[in-house]
């Protein structure tokens, strides 16, 4: 998306018949285990791989007969995810933010759902059996919340991939804001400030 704007979801509901609206989701759930047995995950959160080869979230196009945003945000998690995306329901209280792109006319809205562990590694293992699977979705991958001793391997070195949209931003808004890394560790990562 060409020239992206944040805004709030009252003026991105405003913007008239020439846009089209995108919802997607950041799925994440609390994660107990250790990578290596002392480095701690924290959370499990979820991103996948693209059609177009880079990183996005779940999610996509919201059509004339979803009744809200939220209907069809939930129809393209059943579409990307598969029928484990049924287990649960993004509503508008997960709602965090919109960004709108002029060239193509899209605003792409962003939530955050939390999960149970048992309801996240559900999605993972139905994932392959959605019927975007292979098509747009090219795999499910977890975020590393981590940084290793290096101080690039880890989340410095994923935030050098390629990423679609706002996702990047939307990933780091939504790991300072959720208190998802570990305290302290956010202040050596970019993250655009709080608008
Ligand atoms: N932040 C901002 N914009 C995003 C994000 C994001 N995190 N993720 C995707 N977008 C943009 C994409 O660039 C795209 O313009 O939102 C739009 C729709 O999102 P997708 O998930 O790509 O759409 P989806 O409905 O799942 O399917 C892709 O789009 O281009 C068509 O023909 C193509 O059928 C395909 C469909
Ligand atoms: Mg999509």
């Amino acid at each position: 998306m060409a020239g992206v704007r944040r805004m709030d979801l009252g003026e991105a509901l405003a913007l008239g018949p020439g846009w089209r609206h995108a919802c997607h989701a950041l799925l994440y759930a609390p994660d107990p285990g250790m990578l290596f047995g002392r480095i701690p995950l924290r959370y499990a959160v979820l991103m996948q791989m693209r059609f177009d080869g880079r990183l996005g979230f779940p999610g996509g196009f919201v059509d004339a007969q979803d009744s809200s945003l939220e209907d069809g945000l939930n129809r393209e998690l059943w579409e990307e995810l598969g029928d484990t995306a049924s287990a649960f329901r993004v509503e508008r209280t997960d709602y965090r933010s919109s960004h709108a792109g002029t060239r193509p006319r899209v605003v792409a809205h962003f939530y955050a759902k939390r999960l149970t562990l048992e309801q996240l590694q559900a999605v993972e293992a139905r994932a392959p059996q959605a019927k975007d699977h292979g098509l747009e979705v090219l795999g499910l991958v977890r975020v590393p919340l981590y940084t290793l001793r290096d101080g690039v391997g880890g989340l410095p070195a994923f935030l050098e991939n390629s990423f679609i949209g706002a996702a990047r931003e939307q990933l780091l808004e939504a790991l300072r804001d959720l208190e998802l890394l570990e305290p302290g560790s956010i202040s050596n990562l970019k993250i655009p400030p709080s608008k």
